[in-house]
């Protein structure tokens, strides 16, 4: 039964929202589905030598089950010991110590990167505030401050802010993001420059660092998630590509300028007004 109480270009114009909706949603699952290939990548090689491990876990235990039930059953200790050399003990021992460690460090990269994965999924509950960035740099400060001190000097430029229609949190996030690999960068001790100014209805947020700079051939890739440069276990890759989520999802942007030996400029611009929107009231 159709809705007597709906006009025609009613129902057109609610299909068309529904369309809308579906066309969105599908782009987001677009998203999802590319980020979890690189997941499911950056996962399965740890997986995939801890169950090997495992695997090796059991036969060695059913070894030492051998030995240790021969106790009650062996006639002499000279039995006992024959058993232990023909299950290789020496071996199992050094052997268990490197798989137990091996498998340890593959679940903390897992676990770092489905930490990783929870900041990237929408909170739906965390709404857009009115905010001072200001603020937010200084909590992030402290928090990133043991970090920090010892890589550098941080100086504070900052311009006259208004409020800004932000997840605050989230920001933070993404200032954290910035000065580590700003410090990361840097070799020796160096120099770390927050800046703020106001342009019009945005603000600017810049990050620079004079430390090591980033490789031409690599300035394209560092948004991606998983482009690291950093040795095997250290970093996950994922920083800058979910600090860009974050300023994507605040239609803001963010680029980079960086010179090979001189340091790294990335500089951030937020609407101070989030553009009104169907879906807030
Ligand atoms: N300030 C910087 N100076 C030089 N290189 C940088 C800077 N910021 C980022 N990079 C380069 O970009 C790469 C990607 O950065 P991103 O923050 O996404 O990942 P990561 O720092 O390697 O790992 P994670 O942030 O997950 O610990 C880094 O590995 C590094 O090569
Ligand atoms: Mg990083």
């Amino acid at each position: 039964m159709p809705h007597t109480d709906m006009s025609e270009r009613e129902q057109l114009s609610a299909r068309l929202e529904q369309a809308n909706r579906q066309l969105l949603q599908s782009e987001k699952m677009a998203a999802i589905g590319q980020l979890a290939a690189g997941v499911a990548h950056e996962i399965n090689n740890p997986v995939g030598y801890v169950y090997s491990n495992l695997q090796s876990l059991e036969t060695y235990l059913g070894d030492l089950f051998r030995l240790t039930d021969a106790i009650d059953s062996a006639d002499s200790v000279a039995d006992l010991q024959s058993i232990k050399r023909n299950i290789d003990y020496d071996f199992i021992r050094t052997d268990l110590g490197d798989l137990l460690a091996e498998s340890r460090e593959g679940i903390e990269r897992v676990r770092k990167i489905i930490a990783a994965m929870k900041d990237f999924s929408y909170v739906e509950d965390e709404a857009f505030k009115l905010a001072n960035l200001h603020q937010g740099i200084e909590t992030t400060l402290n928090v990133v401050n043991n970090e920090l001190k010892y890589k550098a000097e941080v100086v504070r430029d900052f311009g006259d802010l208004p409020d800004i229609e932000c997840i605050l949190s989230q920001l933070n996030q993404v200032v954290m993001n910035l000065l580590v690999n700003a410090a990361h960068a840097i070799e020796g001790f160096g120099r770390i420059t927050i800046r703020t100014r106001q342009d019009n209805d945005q603000v600017i947020l810049e990050v620079e660092d004079n430390g090591k700079g980033i490789a031409e051939e690599h300035l394209t890739r560092i948004f991606e998630p998983f482009f690291t440069t950093k040795p095997v276990g250290k970093g996950t890759g994922l920083g800058l590509s979910l600090s860009f989520n974050i300023i994507e999802k605040h239609n803001g942007r963010m680029d980079v300028h960086s010179t090979p030996g001189q340091g790294t400029c990335f500089r951030i611009s937020l609407p101070v007004r989030q553009p009104a929107t169907e879906d807030k009231p």
